[in-house]
């Protein structure tokens, strides 16, 4: 970047100081580090996850909670806040309603600048938290508990990080995990330039970033790795809460660090952020037709009339997929942690946030075809045909056309507004086939964001980049490069670039130019057309540059606040829960076995309200207990465990009986003795209010299975 290099020498003051700052660790080797975590589990039950769009998959339980995980860093001039949370995005009104929360306790320390909010883009929490329509769809409109739920745990993780602000230091290091992640759009990929393929060894990032934050004293107060993997290992047949692969690895990372605390307690935390994953599949067997097992065509489609094609594996299920891709992470993470190799992170604190309305941006693109600078421009937002064949990930879940009638009560309602694209629509967009110009649908509220957030943070040589969507692999490496050519111009020493994927805005993917010509799902859904990433290369070099220079830039247009509209609602609210014919809440209608061994699974069932009486936030459902010697019970598992699931039934609509069959997975390296399940709930009075209940099952023995005495004696 010449002009930067210019820039900074005609501000020589300003590169000087910045020099200086990084060059004086005995002034700056610490920062005031906060690290908390929070609940942000949603409803459980009834509510249409987000991710895979796909109406029938409505939550009915809960394998694993999920967390909002706060870092605060501080050099004493600037605060950073970066938010890792369980969810499949953030939208505009979350970090909104987040930032007014906090204004109320804390004033203008945290704002739209300094506060990063990145989901984890799992595809098995409760969605309708996103406002804008099209993210909706398939949630029945709008879902205040889940909103509520989000704002509440990434809120709670602040004010703990808050809370906790102690100085201490921060490292950071990079590995590789070579098995746990695959190219879900290979074609696209191959449309990239070669000369720029041949710079990387494979099609998708293999990087584990690690940051590591460590008290004054030494003590480890917590971690945030970032490897680029879609949270898609548990598939959309999945219908339990999960905060799939990314958030099984911070409870393994967690529970060593906290001497096994309980799922969600202690002081460490460990955040597993999502990055450059637009393209990026667990599924590492790779897409295989459903019946036949066969290769699928290359356009993703199988011989069989109504087979489907999807990927999946490693392991023999989605559960075990989701453990063995957790495990593979983690182990790297863990390993980066004990390796004593990273490397100390010193200097100053600088971030930058802007809003920016895409459609209205330019910026100029070298066609490696026509070897000519361009100038090109934004789209208005356009859904393109290959975004309703869905991914391989999760396939056909979109699939409506214009003007069709459906089973969604609530597309039939709003088919009306849809918008015809314009002349330059499709002129913009091409080669997109558009389904959707989500971008012009102004009813009954937007539909597709055109103004985004887009944000930096500067830690010393370490930039951590806020997108506002899913930036594919080639996409998130052309921006980790741009940001680095502007860091090498102001500084001599190595920089990390870091892109913290999904945060703030969600605007759907990032493709590159090129990739965006196949098509592929992710192509078709690049809403501001095929410049989306070229518009964003040259923004974020804005960003860091007058972050480096330490010079103020203008906020940008604001985000319209949709929770202010006259917001669509069609879930329906619990009306009320009664238990079955004679008998009371918290009945158990299944015992456990009497005596079972490490490896058994105990399946229990009771007499249930419904799970959205009370979200159980910070508390559990379930309760796995051991007697202790001095006869007190003590609770070793909660709802949040990976060996435990809940799964929730109506059985009567009409009466509005309901039950919850709880399972546990009894470790091998399990306490031997007796135990029994608990199940805590909330049922809604026919005549109003909610009450708490409880229910315990009769006691079981764990112990080793009796030796095969038959075996012994006879051979
Ligand atoms: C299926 O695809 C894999 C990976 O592309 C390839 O190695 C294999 O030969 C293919 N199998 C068949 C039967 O076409
Ligand atoms: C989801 O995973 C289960 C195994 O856990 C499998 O039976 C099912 O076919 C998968 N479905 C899809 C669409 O991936
Ligand atoms: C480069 O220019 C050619 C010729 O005009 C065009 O077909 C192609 O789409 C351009 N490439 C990109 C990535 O825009």
């Amino acid at each position: 970047m010449d002009t930067l290099a210019q820039s900074l020498l005609g501000t020589r003051g300003l590169s000087a100081l910045w020099l200086l700052l990084l060059l004086s660790p005995a002034v700056l080797a610490s920062y005031s580090i906060g690290i908390g975590r929070a609940d942000s589990t949603g409803p459980t039950a009834d509510i249409v996850f987000m991710g895979y769009a796909k109406m029938e998959q409505k939550g009915n339980g809960l394998h694993l909670r999920t967390f909002a995980r706060a870092f605060i860093i501080d050099d004493g001039t600037e605060r950073f806040v970066f938010v890792s949370v369980d969810n499949a995005m953030i939208g505009n009104d979350i970090r909104q309603e987040v930032l007014r929360k906090l204004k109320i306790q804390f004033g203008d320390m945290y704002t739209e600048n300094n506060v990063m909010i990145s989901g984890t883009h799992t595809h098995s929490a409760p969605g309708g938290f996103m406002l804008d329509m099209l993210f909706d769809l398939t949630t029945f409109g709008f879902v205040r508990e889940s909103f509520d739920a989000v704002v509440n745990g990434i809120t709670n993780s602040i004010q703990r990080a808050h809370n906790a602000v102690m100085p201490g230091r921060i490292f950071i290091i990079h590995g590789k995990v070579l098995d746990a992640n695959i190219n879900r759009s290979p074609q696209a990929y191959l449309n990239n330039p070669k000369s720029e393929r041949e710079k990387y060894k494979y099609d998708v990032d293999k990087t584990l970033t690690q940051m590591q934050f460590i008290g004054a004293d030494d003590k480890p107060l917590g971690v945030i790795n970032w490897f680029a993997v879609h949270p898609t290992s548990m598939n959309n047949t999945n219908r339990l809460v999960s905060s799939d692969n990314v958030g099984y690895a911070s409870i393994l990372f967690e529970k060593t660090m906290n001497n096994n605390a309980m799922v969600g307690k202690g002081r460490f935390v460990a955040a597993f952020a999502s990055t450059n994953l637009g393209d990026v599949s667990p599924n590492t067997r790779g897409p295989k037709c459903e019946f036949s097992g066969q290769n699928c065509s290359d356009q993703y489609t199988c011989p069989g009339k109504k087979e489907m094609c999807f990927a999946s594996g490693p392991g023999k299920d989605m559960f075990d997929s989701t453990s063995i891709i957790a495990h593979r992470i983690y182990q790297e993470s863990m390993r980066l942690w004990q390796s004593n190799e990273a490397m100390e992170v010193i200097g100053p604190v600088r971030v930058v946030h802007q809003y920016i309305n895409m459609p209205e941006q330019s910026a100029e693109f070298y066609n490696e075809t026509t070897k000519k600078v361009e100038e090109v421009h934004g789209c208005i937002p356009a859904m393109g045909y290959s975004f309703a064949a869905g991914t391989t990930d999760g396939p056909g879940s979109f699939a409506f056309e214009q003007g069709t009638t459906t089973s969604n009560p609530l597309w039939n309602t709003v088919r009306n507004f849809l918008a015809t694209p314009t002349k330059d629509d499709i002129r913009c967009q091409s080669p997109k086939p558009i389904l959707l110009t989500t971008g012009r649908i102004k009813l009954p509220y937007q539909w597709q964001p055109k103004i985004v957030s887009t944000q930096v943070a500067i830690i010393g040589n370490v930039v951590i980049a806020g997108v506002p969507g899913e930036f594919t692999t080639m996409s998130g490496r052309r921006l980790r490069e741009s940001i680095r050519k502007v860091m090498s111009d102001a500084s001599d020493d190595e920089t990390s670039v870091i892109i913290a994927g999904l945060c703030n805005t969600y605007s759907d993917y990032i493709t590159t130019p090129e990739e965006y010509q196949i098509q592929r799902y992710e192509g078709a859904s690049t809403i501001y057309g095929p410049h989306t990433l070229t518009i964003y290369l040259k923004q974020y070099q804005e960003l860091v540059k007058a972050a480096i220079q330490n010079k103020p830039i203008s906020p940008g247009p604001p985000a319209p606040e949709l929770l202010q509209s006259n917001l669509i609602i069609l879930v329906p609210p619990v009306l009320y829960d009664t238990p079955r014919w004679r008998r009371n809440f918290g009945d158990v209608i299944q015992q456990p076995q009497k005596v079972a061994s490490p490896g058994d699974t105990i399946i229990v069932i009771f007499v249930a309200g419904h799970p959205r009486n009370n979200l159980m936030t910070e508390s559990t459902f379930l309760t796995v207990e051991r007697l202790g010697d001095d006869e007190v019970w003590i609770p070793i598992a909660t709802d949040a465990d990976w060996e435990t699931k809940f799964q929730w039934k109506r059985t009567s609509v009409i009466l509005g009986s309901s039950q919850m069959t709880i399972t546990w997975k009894i470790p091998q390296d399990i306490k031997l003795g007796e135990y029994r399940i608990r199940h805590n709930g909330y049922y809604r009075y026919v005549l109003g209010g909610v009450y708490p209940y409880y229910g315990v099952t009769n006691h079981f023995q764990v112990k080793v299975p009796a030796p095969n005495i038959r075996q012994r004696y006879y051979g």
